[in-house]
């Protein structure tokens, strides 16, 4: 299986109609968090550079789009589906990653959201960095909330004027980065004075030892944030 994730362009007008046949099935799924677009739809997506396509060698297997919205301040990484075959396998995680980092790179000072049912989408937007938010956080731009029309779920959209329905809001905010919940709990304690080392020798040195473990678990919890930070900067 020669899988590859590209940044659709021009070149890849072909595979829009596979891609199309891929989104118009996962929709008719049952449980399925996406909605049918059309052809055109799909070829502007990919003519304009702003579609992330898997490739099977020749067979589209996965995509993802990116939409704007008021103005650009908002762009939501929307239509993730993966082909039945090749789900589980980590690949939509591999596809969203590409479509965050292309998102990141063509609006980098733009919010980015995605809304959703599914789990599979929340533990990925999650480890982005994608933090749940309310409707009132994300655009309100009417074209945007206007794509959920063909969801089954509408009218209750519609009933709580489109401030609350089964989907939950994540939002990346490049002006306000996550801090790993885990970063806040590494607090270093405080040395304890020297006169501890003659009064409590042994409290002293478990303490000295406590503080040097955690100093190294925070470094290496550095370097892992700062690692994760350079794969994802476009
Ligand atoms: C949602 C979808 C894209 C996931 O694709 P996938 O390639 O199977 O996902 P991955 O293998 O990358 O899995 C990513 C994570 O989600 C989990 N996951 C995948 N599918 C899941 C599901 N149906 N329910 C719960 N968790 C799921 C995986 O276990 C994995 O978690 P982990 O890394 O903690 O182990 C795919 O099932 C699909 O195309 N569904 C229909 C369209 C859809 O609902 N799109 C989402 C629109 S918001």
């Amino acid at each position: 299986m020669a899988l590859r994730i590209v940044v659709a362009d021009a070149t890849h007008m072909q595979y829009t109609q596979s891609v199309c046949d891929l989104i118009r099935i996962t929709s008719q799924q049952k449980g399925s968090g996406i909605v049918n677009r059309s052809l055109e739809y799909i070829a502007e997506k990919i003519k304009s550079g702003k579609s992330v396509i898997a490739l099977d060698n020749d067979r589209a297997v996965g995509f993802s789009y990116i939409e704007t919205w008021s103005h650009g301040m908002f762009v939501a990484n929307s239509g993730l589906v993966v082909d039945l075959d090749y789900r589980y396998s980590g690949l939509a995680r591999r596809i969203k990653k590409n479509i965050f980092m292309l998102s990141r790179k063509l609006y980098p000072k733009a919010k980015i959201f995605s809304i959703t049912t599914g789990l599979a989408v929340m533990k990925i937007n999650s480890d982005l960095g994608f933090v749940p938010v309310t409707f009132s956080e994300l655009t309100r731009d009417i074209e945007f909330w206007k794509g959920c029309e063909g969801c089954k779920n509408f009218d209750i959209l519609q009933r709580n004027d489109y401030k609350i329905c089964l989907c939950t809001g994540l939002m990346f905010d490049p002006e306000k980065p996550r801090r790993p919940k885990m970063n806040r709990i590494l607090i270093i304690p405080q040395k304890l004075p020297w006169r501890f080392i003659f009064e409590r020798p042994i409290i002293f040195v478990k303490h000295l030892l406590r503080r040097q473990r955690l100093l190294r678990k925070r470094n290496a919890l550095r370097k892992q944030i700062e690692q994760n930070n350079n794969n994802l900067t476009p």
